[in-house]
């Protein structure tokens, strides 16, 4: 296993491009299975995430290519319905794959994800909203076991107890695309990548209306052909860089990020102080004060992202003042907080609200990733900390940021990658 060894503090300086999204990417190639043409995705990050994806690809009996950046995908003929266990323990995006396969070859039996370090995360909405469309769904020997002979287009609720959900909507709106008649998805995620995966289905020929907003409105069609298309940027990378240009109090740029996709983090960081400038397609993020502190709620977009909170966090931990988080999507993503606190930071769990009362400087320590957003809010924590941080466990890491040592090595972190003993 590899760890991650840095040397702090560093003021990081300099440009540095974002990769396509992981979000994005994932369901879109997720959404390949609903036709037997080949479709070309561009932009995709190469991320253990994207491989696991690959792999359950290839397992149902698709060819995939992957070079550079450039997947190219030909389903043609793929007749294994089954996503196993030991990839959707992986990644629990996996699971996206059960609307699809459902719609295409009219039954499919996809692994019950299992947990997660952030949290219980259940697939209840993702389950009721393919059972509206009429298929019958059971749960044995923990697979999700999938049958229909012929989706009906149905009007769909997909509100849970936090809210609506990215991925349940990204299923429902594949299976719907080959439903005979309309549906309506009331409540629908928002996200930038629940629009793009929509995007990438028209052009594929699905009908539908809405993305974007609560109420997605689908018209069946009978077949969809194939596809090309390039996913948006990652809005949580770029996130990330913007939150390591104020915690290093540095000075980046970040090149390809959608300024419209971060809007939320841009008026946290605005309001802790920190200079934020749009030069074309391009973000410049700067200190030139000291900051001040901020409270964030984590919501569904275009609230918050919960997968910026443990970043932000970081960040809240070295700026004098108390700053509050509330998290309102995972109330037990906070497995952060003690591995901060090894670096010295004072945070204070209540209920799902941390406070955090921001101390003068971090002290480098060794600490353990835990998970995909925590192991990026403890390299940032890292830079910032005067001494070395040894960051175990960063497999993490590498499902969602594409070469990020690489990246914050250019813009001047002394940061490198070890073999763990
Ligand atoms: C996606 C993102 C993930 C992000 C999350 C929330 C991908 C690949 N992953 O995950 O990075 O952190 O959105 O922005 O896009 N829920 C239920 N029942 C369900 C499904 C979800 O109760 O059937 C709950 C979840 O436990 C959570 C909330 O709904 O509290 C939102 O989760 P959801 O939007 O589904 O997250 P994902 O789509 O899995």
């Amino acid at each position: 296993m590899d760890k991650i060894v840095i040397m702090g503090p560093t003021k990081l300086k300099g440009t540095v491009e974002v990769s396509g999204a992981k979000n994005s990417a994932l369901p879109i190639m997720a959404a390949t299975l609903l036709t037997n043409e080949r479709c070309i995705i561009k932009k995709v990050p190469p991320l253990r995430d994207v491989n696991t994806m690959i792999k359950i690809l290839r397992n149902l009996g698709v060819k995939v290519q992957f070079e550079g950046s450039r997947l190219a995908v030909d389903p043609k003929g793929y007749s294994n319905y089954v996503a196993p266990y030991k990839y959707v323990k992986e990644m629990r995006a996996s699971f996206c794959v059960l609307g699809p396969i459902l719609a295409k070859l009219r039954c499919a039996q996809v692994s019950y994800p299992g947990g997660c370090a952030i949290g219980n995360r259940p697939v209840d909405l993702h389950m009721k909203g393919i059972r509206a469309l009429g298929a019958d769904l059971k749960i044995e020997h923990g697979y999700v076991v999938a049958k229909a002979k012929q989706l009906k287009g149905a009007h769909v609720y997909l509100g849970g107890a936090f809210g609506s959900s990215v991925l349940a909507t990204d299923n429902v709106m594949m299976a719907a695309t080959l439903a005979r008649g309309k549906t309506v998805i009331e409540n629908a995620a928002c996200e930038p990548e629940v629009v793009d995966l929509a995007e990438f289905l028209t052009k594929m020929g699905a009908r539908i209306k809405g993305a974007g907003t609560h109420f997605i409105e689908i018209d069946g069609v009978k077949k969809l052909g194939g596809a090309e298309y390039e996913v948006i940027p990652d809005r949580i990378e770029a996130g990330t860089f913007m939150v390591a240009a104020a915690i290093t109090k540095g000075d980046i740029t970040i090149r390809g990020a959608r300024y419209d996709h971060l809007g939320a983090l841009i008026d946290k960081l605005q309001d802790a102080g920190v200079a934020i400038a749009r030069h074309g397609k391009d973000i410049r993020v700067r200190v030139l004060r000291s900051l001040k502190p901020v409270d964030l709620t984590t919501l569904p977009y275009p609230g918050f992202p919960t997968d910026l909170q443990a970043q932000m966090m970081a960040l809240m931990a070295v700026i004098d003042g108390i700053s509050v988080v509330t998290e309102k999507i995972y109330p037990d993503r906070y497995m952060h907080v003690s591995e901060l606190a090894r670096m010295g930071a004072q945070i204070k769990l209540e209920g799902d609200s941390a406070i955090v009362k921001g101390v003068k400087e971090l002290s480098g320590a060794p600490v353990m990733a835990s998970d995909l957003r925590a192991s990026a809010a403890l390299v940032l924590a890292g830079m910032a900390a005067r001494g070395r941080t040894d960051i175990s466990r960063v497999y993490h890491l590498d499902r969602g940021y594409d070469r990020i040592e690489q990246k914050l090595l250019r813009l001047g972190a002394n940061i490198h990658r070890e073999k763990e003993e």
